[in-house]
């Protein structure tokens, strides 16, 4: 089986498995990373292949849903790319890029080993922001029975990855915790340049929900 087979078969896999996921982690998730992640590749030079399956398997057993074991996505993106045929070498590049994509805590270094993995992280990132980033924290805060907004918590800059897991604040924190923190993160120049405007329309947002919540826009 060669690399492009392997990556159709995955398409077709993920796409049944995590269709109408409910938390912003559903296929639609996965196939804008990949999108994302095609382009980025094109303008950085990484492999397409590899970006494109990584992308694909990115959230195959996400910490967030399976009582926060980071190991499992890694090793089911592996055991899935044996289980249809394909090599240990792209089996195990493939666990290695999965294992180094996700957030792990504002002051957890979570720079990557190779291009494709940070092309991976950033498509990634990117989809935690603007429009599309608002509406997943959302869903996933509904989803997790946060609240949306306590104006009286303090935000909490995570020094380390369990700290991070065991976090339940707010959705409005989540902002402050993480997603304004990614424009100044991200690896590829092309991903700058998106996260830039994104970044910018979540402040507006930000500003308005305060706007609104505080009362000061009805005199
Ligand atoms: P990562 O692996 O970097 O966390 P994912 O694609 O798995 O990336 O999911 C990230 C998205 O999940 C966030 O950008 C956000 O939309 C949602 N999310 C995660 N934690 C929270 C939280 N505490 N509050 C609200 N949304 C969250
Ligand atoms: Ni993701």
């Amino acid at each position: 089986m060669n690399t492009e087979q392997i990556i159709e078969k995955t398409e077709a896999y993920l796409k049944e498995k995590f269709a109408g996921e409910p938390t912003g982690h559903d296929w639609h998730h996965i196939d804008r990373v990949r999108r994302t992640a095609r382009l980025l590749a094109l303008e950085e030079g990484a492999d397409a292949q590899i970006v494109e399956l990584g992308a694909l398997l990115h959230d195959i057993d996400d910490w967030k849903f399976n009582g926060g074991d980071v190991n499992a996505g890694p090793k089911a993106a592996e055991e899935w790319i044996l289980s249809i045929g394909g090599s240990k070498a792209l089996a195990m590049t493939i666990s290695k890029l999965v294992a180094e994509v996700t957030f792990k805590g504002a002051g957890v270094d979570t720079s990557t080993s190779t291009l494709e993995a940070a092309v991976v992280q950033d498509a990634d990132r990117l989809d935690a922001l603007g429009a599309i980033g608002i509406a997943r924290a959302f869903a996933y805060g509904g989803n997790r029975s946060r609240e949306l907004w306590d104006p009286t918590e303090e935000y909490e800059l995570h020094n380390s990855f369990d700290a991070y897991k065991s976090n339940t604040s707010s959705t409005i924190a989540h902002f402050y915790e993480k997603l304004l923190l990614l424009k100044d993160r991200m690896q590829t120049q092309a991903g700058k340049e998106l996260a830039a405007e994104r970044h910018a329309f979540m402040e507006t947002y930000l500003d308005q929900f305060k706007k609104e919540w505080w009362g000061d826009n009805l005199d």
